[in-house]
């Protein structure tokens, strides 16, 4: 494909809330940052390009979280984008802390989650964040305490659409209780199926699912996955990022990278389509290994 047409539309779009649409191959700003999702990258100039290159074609939906860093994709992300185009949807997160290195610390408690939207809005340079996520539920705050903050959060018009990260259907539930849901953000690929149930709860309530670590961090290999990537001329990679949309009208795939060539063939991964056969034998390949 010439690299003029390459556009994150042709995976289709997915609703968020019925507020918002986005193109259902979405950008993950995680890797941006330093070694151990820590500091500033090395090539400051490359990794703003690749923000750039991502939204010239046509990704409109970024995810990010305070903790990327600390601050520095959200800033990177500003610095990039701002003023941003009327289409992008910037998807943030708080949380879940970052005291050094390769360490996460939960603190979802009311007063922490207040601090960190206010910090985010100022980061990301914006009056409103369009979708923010829980990261992860904190064990030793009430989980309806952090929701109900971010229900508050919405109606003082500091968020506009609340959203969920590594959640079960029990939390997802009780949230919907108190605030619209729209989107979970859970580890899913096809070779790691524990949250397909989740899956289903969100496309039969018109949630977005919003797969982390979408590429198996690059390894994804396996017979059957590169026999169907030769058959198309695709990586694995891609043929994991096809299976994804496949899966679910409401996945929202969001492969990160920090290199232009790697976020290209993500890209163009919106438009390959695989067989009913290359599906089911991916759909397989959990019970196959478990078989073995
Ligand atoms: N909610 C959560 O708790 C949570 C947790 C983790 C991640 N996330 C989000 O999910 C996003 C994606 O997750 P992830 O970064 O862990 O996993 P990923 O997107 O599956 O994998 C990223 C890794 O794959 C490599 N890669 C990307 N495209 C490639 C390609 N076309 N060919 C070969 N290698 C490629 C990247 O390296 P290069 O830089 O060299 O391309 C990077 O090492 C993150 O950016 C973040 O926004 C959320």
């Amino acid at each position: 494909m010439n690299k003029k047409e390459l556009s994150a539309s042709a995976a289709g779009d997915v609703s968020l809330g019925g507020e918002l649409s986005v193109h259902r191959l979405g950008f993950g700003a995680m890797r941006l940052t330093g070694e151990g999702i820590w500091g500033p990258p090395k090539d400051r100039k490359g990794t703003l390009a690749v923000l750039r290159r991502a939204v010239e074609m046509h990704v409109d939906f970024i995810d990010t979280a305070d903790s990327y860093g600390p601050h520095v994709s959200e800033e990177l992300i500003a610095e990039a984008l701002f003023p941003y185009p009327a289409e992008l949807v910037i998807g943030t997160k708080g949380g879940w802390n970052r005291p050094g290195p390769n360490q996460w610390t939960h603190d979802a408690t009311p007063a922490h989650l207040r601090k960190a939207v206010e910090g985010s809005l100022k980061r990301l340079r914006l009056d409103r964040i369009d979708v923010y996520q829980l990261h992860i539920p904190d064990p030793v705050v009430s989980f309806e305490a952090s929701v109900e903050t971010l229900a508050q959060l919405r109606d003082e018009g500091k968020i506009r659409l609340v959203a969920l990260s590594n959640v079960t259907q029990e939390h997802i539930e009780r949230a919907r209780r108190i605030v619209p849901i729209v989107s979970v953000q859970n580890r899913y690929s096809f070779a790691d199926r524990e949250w397909d149930y989740v899956v289903d709860y969100c496309e039969s309530n018109g949630i977005a699912f919003i797969p982390w670590f979408p590429l198996g961090a690059g390894k994804v290999a396996g017979e059957v996955l590169n026999q169907i990537a030769e058959a198309h001329r695709a990586s694995p990679t891609q043929v994991a990022l096809a299976w994804l949309l496949r899966r679910s009208p409401m996945m929202l795939p969001i492969p990160g990278t920090s290199s232009i060539e790697h976020l290209e063939q993500n890209v163009a991964a919106a438009s390959l389509r695989l067989t009913d056969e290359e599906y089911r034998r991916l759909f397989e390949v959990p019970e196959l290994l478990a078989s073995r």
